[in-house]
């Protein structure tokens, strides 16, 4: 596995299946995770809603006081809505643009300047429905093609700087956890759905957390130092089709 000695990471939506994997996977590369979440809970440090540019400001500023700098970032935090153009509200569709997108966006901005101090690496978790459509998560898809294109933007003033910040983005198939498990009980028939995911996937399989968090730690460390602005599925073959 990738090292991350000595890497400071803070991570988002860390108490969620990815999230908490990615912190594991942190800790054991021999870096230091500060794990957020909306709410604290077990191995959470901070309460951070990303919603909130407040909360961005206090935790950063937390962050300054303990560290002085910022070696990674990775955001995690993110939800799921389903529903067709025809079958979702705006207020659901306001609220998925606003974790999945404007938490994305606030999180690159604020932790920006302590990334820059000695260059750093942000990963953004996207998704392959950034990549192709789904004809029933329409909210869901257009966050995550924000979030990938966002993290193009980002890599770009990032590569400006020497150290440089680095930007990417994850592209996700299903993973194993609540979110997927949210989605097929949204269903009558729940069982029908995992079997349909599993079903779609060229490998045969959905995806493991830690399998996401060994990309990302990857992406943290330097062996990833000549990539920025690039999507990367990981996605069991799904959109090799
Ligand atoms: N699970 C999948 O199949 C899958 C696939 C592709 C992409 N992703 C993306 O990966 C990321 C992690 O997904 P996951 O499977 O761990 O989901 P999860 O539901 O297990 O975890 C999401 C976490 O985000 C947190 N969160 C929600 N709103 C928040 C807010 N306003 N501020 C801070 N935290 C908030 C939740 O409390 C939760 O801990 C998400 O961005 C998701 O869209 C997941």
């Amino acid at each position: 596995m990738a090292q991350l000695d000595g890497k400071i990471v803070l991570i988002t939506g860390a108490a969620g299946a990815i999230g908490s994997a990615i912190t594991a996977a942190v800790t054991e590369a021999g870096g230091t995770a500060i794990a957020t979440d909306v709410k604290f809970g077990p191995g959470v440090h901070h309460a951070l809603d990303v919603t909130s540019e407040a909360d961005w400001k206090r935790v950063m500023a937390d962050v300054e006081k303990q560290n002085q700098r910022l070696d990674g970032l990775v955001n995690a935090a993110g939800i799921v809505k389903v529903g067709t153009i025809e079958r979702i509200e705006f207020e659901d569709w306001r609220r998925v643009i606003s974790i999945n997108l404007d938490g994305t966006f606030l999180g690159c901005k604020y932790a920006f300047p302590l990334l820059r101090k000695k260059g750093g690496s942000i990963v953004n978790l996207s998704s392959v429905l950034a990549l192709i459509g789904g004809y029933n998560l329409v909210a869901y898809s257009a966050s995550k093609g924000g979030v990938s294109l966002l993290s193009k933007s980002v890599a770009l003033a990032g590569a400006r700087y020497k150290p440089s910040v680095r930007c990417n983005a994850i592209c996700p198939a299903f993973i194993e956890g609540a979110m997927v498990d949210d989605i097929a009980n949204s269903t009558k028939r729940p069982e029908l759905v995992h079997q349909k995911l599993t079903n779609d996937i060229p490998l045969g399989r959905i995806g493991q957390p830690a399998e996401v968090a060994s990309l990302c730690t990857y992406l943290l460390s330097d062996e990833s130092a000549f990539v920025t602005g690039a999507d990367f599925p990981i996605d069991g073959g799904l959109t090799a089709r």
